[in-house]
């Protein structure tokens, strides 16, 4: 699979993947390498990747708990007191060997350290491969709250090696298919169209898959690398969906949704927005809520429930003046960016999504 270029970095994968990283790694001449990993990825992970480290450079690795609940502050407090006893410099680098929690939280310790150093992601899971990884977001939760502090600092290089998958979980890969679902239907309609018949997906197409997703994600990143308009896109399902992952992460009478099952119920609810905006045509919609369903079942959400994640649509990042701002889709394969919505049609959208 072709080598994807970024505004200022690459995006390797499987079999280029490891002797160019060697390369790049020598070529910049590291003082250090620390590998970030969580229990998971130390242990599946770590022992599929030191072989193919082909470097006379030192290296340490730095190992957190996984989950989401770790990707805050205070493990970024912990890390950056390692990285300064094991004596890291600006001529470190650090390598983020795992899910969207070690690329978020490893690319926000290496761009605030000694104010940036470098840092490479080696995405293991699907959703950080066709996402997280990519474009250069970073960042740590406050609280329940998804992302709140972060920046956007691009890696020196986006690895992709799919063999990882392997070791995946079912749900874990169901949830990365998510946004790969979403890429189609923000920006490639053709692409939609090939999962929706999931019998006749062949799976020894993944990765061809998985390139594709990522270069939806790569172009629309190039033209706005900040997010001032089209990379809004890349939020479509996450205002509402980031609203339900936080408040089923909150509430203990609940079993924490995955990112990707959060973000299918968003998509949904989402959908019926542009539905009800006459963006897109009643079967549009029903193609898009069967497709999510028959991947993520239904998630049970009360009339209780809905009323808290409203409450939380105040944190979502894309607000502006205090006012909530979807990204709609106009069509299959389109959006409208900035769309307000009333409350009375994000309920309906609870409601049908129930039937
Ligand atoms: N995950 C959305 C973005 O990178 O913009």
């Amino acid at each position: 699979m072709n080598t994807l270029f970024a505004t200022d970095y690459s995006i390797v994968f499987n079999k280029n993947a490891f002797p160019v990283l060697n390369h790049f790694l020598d070529e910049n001449k590291y003082s250090k390498i620390f590998i970030l990993v969580d229990e998971n990825t130390s242990e599946l992970c770590l022992p599929e990747f030191l072989p193919h480290l082909s470097t006379e450079i030192p290296f340490e690795i730095i190992e957190i708990e996984s989950g989401e609940i770790h990707k805050n502050i205070q493990t970024c407090t912990e890390i950056w007191s390692v990285l300064t006893e094991l004596g890291a410099d600006r001529k470190s680098i650090i390598l983020n060997l795992g899910g969207g929690v070690i690329t978020d939280l490893g690319g926000f310790i290496a761009a605030t350290f000694k104010r940036g150093i470098d840092f490479i992601n080696i995405p293991t899971t699907l959703l950080a491969m066709v996402d997280a990884s990519v474009g250069g977001k970073n960042g740590v939760d406050i609280g329940v709250l998804k992302n709140q502090i972060g920046t956007i600092t691009n890696p020196k290089m986006v690895v992709i090696e799919t063999e990882f998958l392997s070791t995946l979980p079912q749900r874990q890969m169901r949830s990365g298919l998510a946004e790969m679902l979403k890429h189609g239907l923000i920006a490639d309609q053709e692409y939609w169209n090939l999962f929706q018949d999931l019998s006749q997906l062949d799976l020894s197409d993944l990765d061809a898959l998985i390139h594709k997703a990522i270069v939806i994600k790569n172009q629309i990143v190039q033209q706005d690398p900040t997010e001032n308009g089209i990379r809004k896109a890349l939020n479509f399902g996450h205002t509402l969906g980031h609203a339900i992952e936080s408040y089923f992460l909150e509430n203990h009478t609940k079993s924490a949704l995955l990112h990707g099952e959060a973000i299918a119920v968003g998509m949904i609810l989402e959908s019926y927005l542009s539905l009800e905006q006459n963006l897109i045509h009643p079967e549009n919609y029903l193609q898009i809520k069967n497709t999510l369903k028959s991947l993520f079942g239904t998630v049970e959400i009360s009339d209780n429930d809905r009323n808290s994640i409203c409450e939380l649509l105040i944190h979502d990042k894309k607000n502006e003046y205090g006012k909530v701002q979807f990204v709609l889709l106009d069509g299959i394969g389109n959006v409208k960016l900035n769309q307000e919505v009333l409350t009375t049609v994000i309920m309906s959208a609870f409601e049908d999504y129930k039937s």
